[in-house]
């Protein structure tokens, strides 16, 4: 499988990387790729997806002006949504869309950052962001979006972030 296609989300795609997606590994909520389409048509993003031939492999978002506030307030753009379907796993897919997100990321900002659930659940993400040469940005955790302090009581579900950025050039 080393011959496919990262492209960019086209709006003939929207319908199939829906129900590619929902096939491969989880149903996202009704109208969420044609939302991301729209956003990328507004220049907010751009939604990169692998597919071998008609087959999705994964995708990501890499989202301009995100709503992390350190990011935001230091022009950081931030890859969001990395996503290999399950069949198709340790085969390089996320590298080569993270490859690409980084040369789009770095013909903008020097830097690119990311955000990693704590769940044990993103495990394999923590480990290939770690490798790939992201560190933490050295602020707070945060859960549902806001920094977490010492000694509060989180949950440990999707919403407990770590985030890092790597420096591209
Ligand atoms: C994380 C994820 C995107 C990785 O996709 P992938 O295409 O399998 O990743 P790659 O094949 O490019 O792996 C790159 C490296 O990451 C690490 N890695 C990937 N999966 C791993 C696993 N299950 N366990 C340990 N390390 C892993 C390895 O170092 C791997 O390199 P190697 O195979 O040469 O050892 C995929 O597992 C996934 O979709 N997980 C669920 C969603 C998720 O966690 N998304 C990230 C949100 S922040």
């Amino acid at each position: 499988m080393t011959q496919y296609d990262i492209d960019v989300l086209t709006p003939e795609r929207v319908d199939w990387i829906d129900r590619e997606f929902a096939a491969g590994f989880y149903a996202k909520r009704a109208g969420y790729f044609s939302a991301c389409l729209a956003a990328q048509l507004r220049g907010e993003l751009v939604l990169l997806l692998a597919r071998d031939d008609e087959a999705l492999l994964g995708y990501l978002k890499v989202v301009w002006e995100p709503d992390y506030p350190p990011f935001r307030a230091q022009g950081i753009p931030e890859v969001q949504d990395l996503n290999v379907v399950t069949s198709a796993r340790r085969r390089g897919v996320a590298s080569r869309l993270m490859d690409r997100a980084e040369h789009l990321i770095a013909t903008r900002n020097p830097v690119a950052g990311i955000g990693v659930g704590l769940h044990p659940g993103y495990g394999a993400a923590q480990r290939m962001y770690v490798l790939r040469g992201y560190v933490p940005d050295a602020l707070p955790i945060t859960y549902h979006d806001e920094p977490v302090t010492e000694y509060q009581a989180v949950i440990l579900d999707d919403d407990l972030v770590l985030h890092l950025t790597k420096q591209l050039r």
